[in-house]
């Protein structure tokens, strides 16, 4: 049985430079690491709108992570939603075909509906070059 606190490497400190983000996966969690201004932090890769990896989208020089699919963002440094994902197709495309335009109402009537949640986040430690997250946190509920 594992204990509880627990840190597991899951990386190197010099693969992630300063405004980047790295997918990792340990004990079948996967977790976006981030550098922010030289701190480290982690959280769920996974998005809490509709599970896109956030470490496909873009991360800004204060830690905010910006989801690939709908533009949700998320503060790494606590994970907490700080934007709302954007659901319907910007006014500057092409116009779609009138079959597109229907179903992508549809689509985000539907998706209006869906919570978009706050990210898990996890413990960073920092020893030496080894980067290392605790996964177990002692939920209550
Ligand atoms: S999946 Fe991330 S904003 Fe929709």
């Amino acid at each position: 049985m594992m204990e509880e606190d627990q840190f597991l490497e899951v990386g190197k400190v010099d693969e992630i430079s300063i405004g980047k983000m790295k997918h990792v996966q340990v004990q079948g969690k996967e977790i976006v690491i981030c550098n922010v201004g030289g701190k480290f932090y982690a959280m769920d890769d996974r998005c809490g709108h509709m599970n896109a990896r956030l470490s496909m989208g873009n991360i800004s020089n204060e830690g905010i992570v910006t989801c690939p699919f709908h533009g949700a963002r998320f503060d790494a440094t606590t994970g907490k939603k700080v934007k709302e994902p954007v659901l319907m197709p910007s006014q500057e495309m092409e116009p779609l075909p009138k079959t597109w335009q229907n179903y992508l109402e549809y689509a985000g009537e539907l998706m209006s509906y869906i919570k978009t949640y706050d990210q898990q986040i996890y413990e960073v430690h920092v020893e030496g070059n080894a980067l290392k997250i605790r996964t177990n946190n002692n939920k209550s509920d």
